[in-house]
């Protein structure tokens, strides 16, 4: 396990950066990733490189044991490029080009960007090949799927279009496009949505398959860095750095053959108890495996907005601690210094814009310290009976198509996590194709677009004796993104043991619904279910359908399947996860206090539970017989010592 820093030596003079490199050595700093956005810096003009600066600050580094990430530069393309070949920027429906001078404006298709950015990468691959403290490779920034115009991007989308459905006539019937009068007679009818422009006004199977596309795109261009780095030198840990951005490409696909997976991790700097353990634990299923957070909050946010709350005392540390509670072995701080100049002065690093190392410097030395008493429990794994599962397509399809008021694909994931997580079991967040051998339970939310490999294995995963949830607005659409014409939960009926016999989209109206002997509040979307067998686990209090089962409970094979209708309150889900667990002959402890999160790591036989408070309060909780008590956003782990990190 080990700290790092985003360091950016192309903002300061010379004279800094050996006074840096030193005082990261004296703080414990083992990783520094830099030169994500040098571009103009590392080649000022075509086809002149200027290597020399970014060589002594490796070298300054490698001097004091501080290992190196090279980011390759392409998000920020220099502005004699534009100048010289505007075609390499994005362009919108009118073929207007995005504006040079800001950054990520570059498309991924063109080729002439393609070749400047090949070439720049191969030259820093060539010349730090053979330096052994240059232990990974980033590429680009935080790709996301792009809504560029430009010819090369709307002939390639038609390409892709044409190899997906072979003639029009059978896109045609894909998309439903006899609704509005809708039909392709030419391929040269065909464009992507327009970026900013309300998703809702398009075709549904056009929007998703533009969504497949994008994304697909965005993981050519990064297979396209990542054969490059390694046809130069074959050995490279490569991987990007990825975030929960708008246009998210399949993080499952995208990472498959990256070395490791990275998240960019900004948890909330209101103390308000919110978690970003989902996200996390999101990460780690990527590749199933440990992860390395790339940027890792540092201070008040700021620039795309307001500036932000300043970390109360705590996060700084206890949000990287969190981080490796859940995985992420390295934990690298965007950023060492806060920028005195540029868009983003106003993101705050580690040491204030006064060149004063302040409170949250001294708080980031404690980390490192606190990362050093964790060294036992270097190389454990999380391993988890609980898995919930996550579907690209459904959140492509849920977050273009609006469906009710607070309503988020996301959010149900949210819910469900919370849920398990606040009864101490870890939770591993997993493509909803992924195998499911080895869990005992398995959240399914909102499988909203069809997969039928999902299907079947979440069919034979109950069959065999697992426990499954299903929740509302399952088995809505088939690959085309439209609605399948048969009782909902359609894919899913059968196992289900019921079906949906009408709807009602709540927003942000909500209904009772009695489950036991509680009455619990729902809010968002009510199915009104009729069971086929199944069991009335909680039934409708209010309205035309009192009395109707909200949720249900089957016998499928050896398993069990729950169907949850409605978006719950948290007791509610809290409480069906702990029927489920208890289905499932799971442990869990039902007595944490609110915001307190654990998380089990083993190596071999050793077993660390590393124990969070993800809360601006104190909290304590009994361990073994006796009282463990918690600072706000502090660790413990007790199987390392009765200490708090
Ligand atoms: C990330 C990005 C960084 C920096 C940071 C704070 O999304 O990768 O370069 O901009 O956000 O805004």
């Amino acid at each position: 396990m080990r700290i790092g820093v985003d360091y950016y030596p192309e903002h300061w003079d010379r004279a800094l950066w050996r006074q840096d490199a030193e005082l990261m050595r004296e703080t414990g700093v083992r990783v520094v990733r830099v030169a994500e956005f040098a571009w103009s810096r590392l080649e000022p003009e075509d086809g002149r490189f200027d290597f020399a600066w970014l060589d002594e600050v490796i070298e300054l580094m490698g001097e004091r044991g501080i290992d190196v990430v090279i980011g390759t530069p392409t998000s920020c393309p220099p502005l004699w490029l534009f100048e010289a070949h505007p075609e390499i920027s994005q362009a919108d429906y009118s073929g207007q080009r995005d504006l040079p001078g800001i950054r990520g404006h570059r498309c991924y298709q063109s080729p002439v960007f393609r070749e400047y950015a090949g070439r720049i990468v191969r030259r820093l691959a060539e010349r730090y090949r053979d330096v052994k403290h240059v232990i990974a490779w980033q590429i680009d920034n935080e790709v996301e799927g792009s809504f560029c115009c430009c010819d090369v991007c709307v002939g390639k989308f038609r390409e892709w279009l044409k190899r997906r459905y072979g003639t029009l006539e059978a896109m045609n019937a894909a998309f439903h496009t006899d609704v509005w009068s809708g039909d392709y007679s030419a391929w040269s009818q065909v464009f992507p949505p327009v970026k900013n422009h309300p998703m809702t006004q398009y075709n549904p199977g056009l929007i998703l398959d533009f969504q497949r596309f994008a994304s697909q795109s965005t993981e050519a261009y990064v297979a396209f860095q990542r054969e490059l780095i390694r046809s130069i030198i074959p050995g490279a840990r490569i991987t990007t750095n990825s975030w929960f951005c708008e246009h998210l490409p399949d993080l499952y696909s995208m990472y498959r053959e990256l070395d490791f997976a990275s998240y960019d991790n900004y948890p909330s700097t209101v103390p308000d108890g919110s978690s970003h353990a989902l996200h996390l634990d999101l990460m780690r299923g990527v590749k199933r495996r440990n992860f390395w957070i790339m940027e890792q909050l540092s201070g008040l946010p700021g620039c795309w907005m307001n500036m932000g709350r300043a970390p109360q005392p705590g996060m700084v540390k206890g949000y990287a601690l969190q981080a490796i509670a859940h995985g992420a072995d390295t934990v690298v701080h965007f950023r060492w210094r806060c920028a005195v100049g540029g868009a983003e002065m106003y993101w705050h690093g580690l040491i204030d814009h006064s060149n004063v190392p302040g409170r949250r410097f001294k708080e980031f030395e404690a980390l490192c310290e606190a990362v050093r008493a964790l060294a036992p429990a270097d190389g454990s794994r999380i391993e988890s009976k609980v898995a919930l599962l996550f579907g690209m397509d459904n959140e492509y399809a849920f977050r273009s198509q609006l469906q009710a008021e607070g309503m988020y694909y996301m959010r149900q994931l949210a819910d469900w996590h919370k849920a398990f997580t606040a009864l101490g079991v870890n939770v591993d967040v997993i493509d909803q194709n992924a195998d499911l051998d080895g869990y005992g339970v398995v959240v399914a939310p909102t499988m909203y677009v069809r997969s039928e490999t999902a299907a079947r294995s979440l069919h034979t995963f109950a069959e065999r004796g697992g426990t499954v949830l299903l929740t509302c607005r399952s088995g809505v659409k088939d690959v085309n993104n439209n609605c399948i014409m048969a009782p909902l939960p359609t894919d899913y009926a059968d196992m289900v043991g019921a079906h949906v016999a009408e709807y009602d989209a709540l927003g942000a109206d909500s209904a009772r619904v009695r489950f036991g002997d509680e009455v619990c509040r729902i809010t968002c979307w009510a199915d009104i279910l009729e069971s086929d067998g199944a069991e009335v686990v909680a039934t409708y209090l209010d309205g035309f359908y009192a009395g109707a089962p909200a949720v249900t409970r089957n016998r499928y094979g050896a398993g069990k399947v729950y169907y949850f209708g409605v978006y719950g309150e948290a007791a509610l889900c809290r409480g069906m996860a702990e029927r489920m667990l208890k289905d499932a002959g799971l442990a869990y402890r039902a007595d944490l206090p609110e915001g307190v999160e654990l998380v089990s790591r083993t190596n071999g036989d050793a077993r660390y539970t590393f124990i969070f408070n993800n809360g601006p309060k104190p909290a304590a909780l009994d361990w073994e017989g006796k009282t463990l008590a918690l600072s706000p956003y502090a660790l413990r782990v007790p199987e390392l010592g009765d200490f708090e990190l």
